[in-house]
């Protein structure tokens, strides 16, 4: 059977892509294999992570070219790479109608909190974490689905639950919920994908 293809589109640190590449290399995702990672940002350490993997790079600075353009470019590289699933990992560019329609079923995205709850619009980053603290849940966690064109709205593929501590400030938490869950089930989630994609 082969290999579904994958592009991770990052935009900062990449833990969730070094989780993937991680589980890559140590066979969590035998039906998939990373094939390009497009970063919207020169200054982003993902980058390096590929790098030091060998994975190819591409980078669309949202600084250097509008909105359109740079999604035209990105289409255009994941086209060239083949590629058959696109996974946001920590990708800070909300994703036109358009685009999304282009990968219909095949873009997959991690959020930082047990979705429906925490997600929309301005929530991103820590400031899902904030959010959570201020509304005194007692569990939080992190939740993989489908990209569609609701902000965080698309069927969910896997959640973990996180338990929320009375001492927790939003970056202890933040740094929780991406060891407890993002990590864990993102990998997971996408060897689950592939597996129905090659189906298809
Ligand atoms: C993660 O918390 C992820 O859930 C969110 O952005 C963060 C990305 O972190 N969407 P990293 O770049 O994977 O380290």
């Amino acid at each position: 059977m082969k290999k579904i293809r994958i592009a991770v589109l990052c935009s900062g640190g990449g833990t969730n892509l070094q989780a993937i590449l991680d589980a890559e290399a140590e066979g969590r995702i035998p039906d998939g294999e990373v094939v390009l990672v497009v970063s919207d940002s020169r200054e982003a350490y993902a980058v390096e992570r590929a790098k030091k993997r060998g994975v190819p790079t591409a980078i669309f600075a949202k600084r250097e070219m509008p909105r359109a353009e740079r999604e035209r470019a990105m289409l255009e590289a994941l086209h060239e790479s083949e590629v058959d699933l696109v996974v946001l990992a920590g990708f800070m560019t909300v994703l036109s109608f358009g685009f999304v329609k282009a990968y219909e079923g095949r873009i997959v995205n991690i959020h930082p909190a047990l979705l429906p709850s925490f997600g929309g619009v301005g929530m991103y980053g820590i400031h899902v974490h904030e959010a959570v603290l201020a509304a005194g849940v007692k569990v939080t966690g992190a939740t993989v689905h489908y990209v569609t064109e609701v902000c965080d709205g698309g069927p969910i593929i896997a959640q973990k639950a996180v338990e929320v501590r009375e001492d927790d400030t939003p970056e202890t938490l933040q740094q929780r919920v991406m060891r407890e869950a993002e990590w864990v089930i993102y990998p997971a989630a996408i060897q689950k994908v592939c597996k129905k994609l090659q189906g298809e």
